[in-house]
């Protein structure tokens, strides 16, 4: 019998779902592994949410009262998957009960949000790790791994964007993403924070910014209690305003010299979830898109005129691939992302390792997002100031 776990996940939605599924995989996927969570308590205020975690998770309890799940003896580590305003005080209550903490991006909706949660966990001494899954697309570690042997040659260029369409539709239902409240800001700390995360694991520190914002659609039908996340309203329905910002671009310069350039949008029509980017070299480049996550596009200078940009498709040769499916081009998918950093976290919970991304790394990026929020009122270049030095 492997040591296990117990595990509290605080809101059952799209990612608190995620990862109780990905910890139900783990098993299975990982028979090396050296622990098994164990699914404890599920908190989440709606009822029905409270029922599926019992009966279609497998959770041993749910309660709707978030507080006594962290506080339960048979919890060891608590997964904060509810609105990003919820982050902060969870983890306070978390940090302070002495467990460790897995929290979804970004850690609240502000910049300062991100920072308490730091200092918490820093002072309580508990582990921690945040939701930045595509670091672990396994096509993505290999991209580190060729930038870090030197392949591409001196990187000069990064274009980074999370371009996403779940709130392209005018009639789409004001849900708490779109409230100041709730969310904090918009796409900013949404999808532009995945977008940051990649460019800072792949090309390092990120020293100066410049950037722009707008709201497109100012106005959506309002949403009554119990209406799905990615619900439609009607068009006579009454409408609330949108809080938060839509599109959100930046310039940037890296540490290494290297610039970069991103764009991120919840509303645009066309790209459906384009978590992407492209990293140029002196010697080479490399562009990846989470919309085929499991190709690579590589170009290498060479001196045949015919060479031009190929294809390496995701495989067991490269890391944690073959957990999901063996042999080449077999393709893997967003959740099992999810299960790689559940593994990875927990087996780091049994080992006492650090495991990154952490709450260290969530400052990283909520840093370059204080910049950029200087910017749109400065309208001039703001340098990264490291906000938990
Ligand atoms: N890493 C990723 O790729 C990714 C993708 C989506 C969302 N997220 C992050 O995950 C978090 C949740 O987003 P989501 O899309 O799963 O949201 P969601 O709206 O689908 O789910 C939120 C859940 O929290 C519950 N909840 C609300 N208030 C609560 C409370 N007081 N106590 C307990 N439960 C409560 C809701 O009932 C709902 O079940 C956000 O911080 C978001 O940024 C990350």
């Amino acid at each position: 019998m492997k040591k296990n776990i117990g595990v509290a996940v605080l809101g059952l939605g799209w990612m608190g779902q995620a990862h109780s599924r990905s910890m139900l995989r783990i098993p299975s996927l990982f028979p090396e592994r050296g622990v098994s969570p164990r699914l404890v308590v599920c908190a989440d205020t709606e009822e029905s949410r409270r029922t599926r975690a019992v009966d279609d998770f497998g959770f041993q309890r749910a309660t709707d009262d978030w507080r006594e799940a962290i506080a339960s003896d048979d919890v060891d580590a608590v997964w904060v998957t509810a609105p990003n305003m919820l982050h902060l005080p969870m983890i306070e209550a978390a940090t302070a009960a002495g467990k460790a903490v897995f929290s979804e991006k970004p850690i609240g909706g502000k910049p300062e949000h991100a920072v308490q949660a730091y200092q918490l966990a820093q002072s309580a001494n508990v582990a921690t790790g945040v939701g930045y899954n595509y670091l672990w697309a396994p096509l993505v570690m290999h991209a580190k791994s060729v930038i870090e042997s030197g392949e591409l040659g001196e990187i000069t260029h990064y274009r980074g964007r999370f371009l996403s369409m779940y709130g392209s539709d005018e009639l789409g239902l004001l849900t708490w993403r779109f409230f100041l409240e709730q969310a904090g800001y918009g796409v900013t700390s949404d999808i532009l924070s995945h977008a940051v995360s990649l460019a800072q694991y792949l090309v390092g520190s990120i020293t100066e910014v410049v950037g722009m914002r707008n709201t497109t659609i100012s106005h959506r039908p309002i949403a009554q209690p119990g209406a799905g996340h990615y619900g439609r309203g009607n068009p006579d329905d009454p409408k609330g305003e949108v809080e938060n910002e839509d599109f959100a671009s930046m310039l940037c310069t890296f540490a290494n010299g290297a610039t970069g350039t991103f764009e991120s949008s919840r509303t645009m029509v066309g790209p459906e979830s384009q978590n992407a980017f492209e990293v140029y070299g002196t010697k080479g480049a490399m562009a990846w898109n989470f919309e085929t996550m499991n190709e690579l596009r590589y170009y290498r200078l060479t001196d045949d005129p015919s060479s031009g940009y190929t294809t390496i498709y995701g495989g067991d040769r490269f890391p944690f691939h073959g957990a999901f499916v063996p042999g080449q081009a077999n393709s893997i998918g967003f959740e099992d992302l999810v299960a790689i950093e559940d593994h990875v976290f927990l087996e780091s919970l049994a080992g006492g390792e650090r495991f990154s991304p952490g709450f260290r790394e969530a400052v990283d990026v909520v840093s370059v997002q204080q910049a950029l929020i200087d910017s749109w009122t400065s309208r001039r270049w703001e340098p990264v100031v490291d906000l938990a030095p």
